[in-house]
């Protein structure tokens, strides 16, 4: 079997490499040709664990080609996946340009009976645009030939996306003929060999299956959140309700930490885009809307401790942040907390000293000079009012409180991924703040 995997973004990359990794010829295409130059010489467009080995073993045995010769590859596939952006448009809806001009290139170029699979997330009703794109271009070609469309969202987060897509939960695939469902069906044979389901189901359905699975993961963040920051008010512990309700084998304990909001390429966007379809047909989402309106607040809630500990009198004070990306394990500053954090900061006349493992390249786009880049966590420290632990790289897990203690101007650390335990912090005489613990802390004092 041959696919052409249409877009080297996060997905496309991933997908035409994990397919070429279980021995299918792949062939990844881009119209940018600096960035397949840049690949055909290892060098990878974004960072993801684990991914850059493959690539290039891959390469290396022959069976993973790049190239931007979109005909060519066109013409040998049996599959080809439409894996390319779908940037928001002016009024915040994904723009399918881009989808919709790769699938009228696959109706000029195609020569045999190919699935057309829709990879990108994209809108309810999108693979039936692009089944018209495809027919319209055949019509013009004066060409008769049989094709199918197909769904297959994504389920791969960030920073664990190889292994999510050679060992999935699942796999969807929307699809509207038998052809199509046999040929999907051997294509994802050799990732089910750990007995996970591939689930067949009709074209709309799997459009909707991405933006529901994705908006029930970010319900269940912003309801844990609500309830952290009720804990707080009430005198509970948010870690214990969090274990309490976790053990309910119903809820299970996946998806429930509270935090400082969910950022990142898909969750604030395919809530927006749920609540924005829903609308457009005459529906009003009800529960998204609110769990939208909860993820803004809880951006703040770090900085409003902040601002409280020091009585409003920000100015002048300098702020550490340790880790700046959405999430750990990943570059990615698209939503990321960190961001709303620091400009708060910063209007409020704080100067920050950040310190990211991965992510201070990717900072530097939309932070610029407003802030300086440390190069280890502690120098980020130096002389600092407190530090604000963003996000929960492993590296900030058990850092020798000694030497932080002695690098800050005061001890005070607000922790926004609940990482440290508040009475070892209290006992080393540290102001500890986390989210959804009342936590007994000391005055600040200068050490
Ligand atoms: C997500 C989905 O998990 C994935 O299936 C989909 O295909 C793309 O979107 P990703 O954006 O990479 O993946 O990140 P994920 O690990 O799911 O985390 C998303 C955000 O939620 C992060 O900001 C994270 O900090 C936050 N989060 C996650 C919490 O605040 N609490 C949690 O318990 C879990």
């Amino acid at each position: 079997m041959k696919i052409a995997v249409v877009g080297t973004g996060y997905v496309g990359l991933v997908t035409g490499t994990c397919f070429a990794e279980v021995g299918i010829d792949v062939t990844c295409i881009d119209i940018d040709q600096k960035k397949i130059d840049n690949l055909k010489q290892g060098i990878l467009p974004i960072y993801e664990p684990g991914l850059e080995e493959i690539v290039s073993r891959n390469v290396d045995a022959g069976r993973l080609h790049f190239s931007t010769n979109l005909g060519e590859a066109i013409q040998e596939c049996d599959v080809a996946f439409i894996a390319v952006g779908t940037p928001p448009g002016e009024d915040g809806s994904a723009d399918l340009k881009y989808v919709l001009a790769v699938a009228r290139s696959i109706g000029e170029n195609m020569t045999d009976y190919c699935v057309v699979v829709t990879k990108s997330t994209v809108p309810v009703g999108t693979a039936a645009k692009v089944r018209r794109e495809i027919e319209a271009a055949l019509e013009r070609r004066d060409a008769d030939i049989e094709f199918d469309v197909a769904s297959n969202p994504e389920f791969l987060k960030e920073g664990a996306a190889i292994d999510d897509f050679l060992k999935p939960d699942r796999i969807v695939v929307g699809v509207s003929s038998e052809r199509a469902e046999d040929v999907m069906s051997k294509l994802y044979k050799p990732f089910l060999l750990n007995g996970h389901p591939i689930i067949f189901m009709d074209i709309p359905s799997a459009e909707m299956t991405k933006y529901a699975a994705n908006s029930m993961l970010a319900t269940k963040i912003s309801f844990m959140n609500d309830i952290a920051n009720l804990c707080e008010i009430m005198g509970a512990d948010v870690n214990m309700v969090r274990r309490g309700i976790g053990s309910d084998a119903r809820i299970g304990h996946r998806f429930i930490y509270p935090g400082i909001g969910y950022g990142g390429s898909c969750f604030p966007k395919d809530v927006k885009a749920l609540i924005r379809t829903a609308s457009e047909n005459g529906y009003d989402m009800q529960v998204l809307k609110a769990v939208e309106s909860v993820n803004e607040a809880q951006k703040s809630v770090l900085f409003d401790k902040v601002s409280k500990h020091f009585g409003g009198e920000l100015k002048g004070k300098k702020m550490a942040i340790w880790g700046l990306s959405f999430k750990p394990k990943t570059d990615d500053m698209r939503e990321a907390p960190s961001l709303v954090i620091i400009e708060k900061l910063l209007n409020a006349g704080c100067s920050v000293s950040a310190y990211d493992p991965v992510a201070i390249q990717e900072a530097k786009h939309s932070l610029g000079d407003t802030i300086t880049y440390a190069k280890d966590p502690f120098e980020a420290l130096i002389d600092a009012d407190a530090l604000l632990v963003v996000t929960e790289w492993p590296e900030f897990r058990a850092p020798n409180f000694g030497v932080v203690g002695k690098l800050m101007k005061e001890k005070a650390i607000f922790d926004g991924r609940n990482i440290y335990d508040a009475k070892e912090l209290a006992e080393l005489g540290y102001t500890y703040h986390c989210i959804g613990i009342k936590t007994a802390h000391k005055e600040p004092a200068s050490v």
